[in-house]
């Protein structure tokens, strides 16, 4: 899960008119779940001021070492990251990093990290052209430094041209990439299964028994898990959303059609994640015709109770396999934890991922709010935003858990 070292990350600032720019970045990385600490130059602070910094990342900020000297911060920020990331660079600081120059407290922290670092560049293009910047900018590639941007576009003193910071979600998505690289983070050589949208159940060819899900959670979730290198099987449940590139798709409209999917697959896959709405029951008959009204058809439905797919296969010996469920609910607060907890143990998943549904929440919106519970009903993670940010939370999550 993700606490403590295994999600600390520096952000270093520096002077450049797009550091407001790197607000956002903070924001969305901390979205994810990820530990942001942030170091600001002196002039970073010009631009943005410390209280947002400290604000947006949950931390205090230094920019002297001589601050916080009895725990000689520079080196525990340093030492802990699992990836730096210098956000807007000038190119005075890729200058002093090229050149071991640390003379702050950004580049002394720097100096001291031993983590992956990626540069998000940002200057006027007679900056990032001049010969010295370049120089700089290939000793550090050279070095194993990534690099992010910059873009062409419009700068800020009125031309145009390179020099533009990446958008902050491209920062954002490459930075999460460098983590998922690491293997921490990395769900590479993992075969992970989705199930996304909801069962309709039907009742002759031209109804059916369905539910609101629109499968956009799943959808979004299988994208993260590619992103974080698995090789991903989305079962496309009757999506109302697009497919992610790159993953591989099963169908299955009916309960019984992805009971049979799943326990197909069952053997092959490493991480099982249920998003997929399930009808309880189906029809007991399915008619060959429609149904018609003026013959009373339709005002009695029998219904019979479909399998309880996940509960079995928590029950089928699964060794290493991390079974992940999903369980929405239109109860809210400690009331819907406490349903939540009651589902880890019907269905005997190692996690549970709660949110509420109904009256505007959970289906179809496109923000989200979760609760990540473990086996033993312990809170992991809660935490609110779009769809695709709370994916990310839930893949790392899933991605560090440990059995
Ligand atoms: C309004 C303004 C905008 C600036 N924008 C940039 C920039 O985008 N990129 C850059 O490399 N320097 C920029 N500078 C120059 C840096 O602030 C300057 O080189 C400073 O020494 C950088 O300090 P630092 O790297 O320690 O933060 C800007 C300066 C000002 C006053």
């Amino acid at each position: 899960m993700l606490s403590g070292d295994s999600s600390h990350v520096v952000v270093g600032v520096s002077g450049g008119i797009a550091a407001y720019k790197a607000v956002n970045v903070v924001r969305l990385l901390k979205k994810t779940g990820l530990d942001v600490w942030v170091v600001p130059t002196a002039n970073a602070l010009r631009m943005v001021g410390a209280a947002t910094w400290e604000a947006v990342s949950g931390h205090p900020v230094y920019t002297d070492p001589f601050d916080g000297a009895e725990d000689v911060a520079h080196v525990l920020l340093g030492s802990k990251a699992k990836a730096f990331l210098l956000v807007p660079a000038t190119a005075n600081v890729i200058g002093k990093l090229a050149n071991g120059i640390a003379d702050d407290m950004l580049s002394t922290t720097v100096l001291s990290a031993t983590c992956p670092i990626m540069v998000a560049p940002a200057m006027h293009h007679q900056m990032w052209t001049n010969p010295a910047v370049k120089d700089n900018i290939s000793r550090l590639k050279k070095r194993g430094i990534h690099f992010i941007g910059p873009v062409s576009g419009e700068l800020t003193s009125g031309d145009s041209g390179i020099g533009r910071l990446a958008e902050p979600e491209e920062i954002v998505d490459s930075f999460l990439s460098l983590l998922n690289s690491l293997d921490d983070y990395s769900l590479r050589g993992k075969h992970v299964v989705v199930t996304a949208g909801g069962t309709r159940e039907p009742l002759d060819p031209v109804r059916f028994l369905g539910n609101y899900s629109s499968g956009r959670q799943g959808v979004e979730i299988a994208r993260a898990a590619y992103l974080a290198g698995a090789e991903v099987t989305l079962v496309d449940v009757n999506l109302e959303v697009p497919a992610p590139a790159g993953v591989n798709l099963v169908k299955a409209h009916t309960a019984l059609e992805l009971q049979e999917v799943l326990n197909n697959l069952f053997q092959d896959l490493d991480i099982l994640v249920m998003t997929a709405a399930v009808a309880d029951y189906r029809p007991a008959i399915v008619a060959d015709s429609k149904l018609k009204k003026s013959q009373n058809h339709l005002s009695q439905i029998e219904l019979i109770e479909n399998p309880d797919i996940l509960a079995g296969l928590g029950k089928l010996p699964r060794e290493n396999k991390i079974l992940v469920g999903f369980a929405a609910e239109t109860a809210g607060g400690q009331l819907g934890i406490e349903y939540a907890r009651k589902k880890i143990l019907e269905k005997q998943t190692d996690i549970l991922v709660y949110n509420q549904v109904g009256h505007g929440r959970g289906f179809g919106e496109v923000t989200n709010h979760v609760c990540i519970l473990d086996s033993d009903g312990s809170i992991m993670v809660e935490s609110s935003g779009s769809k695709q940010d709370l994916a990310k939370l839930i893949i790392s999550n899933i991605a560090c858990f440990k059995k």
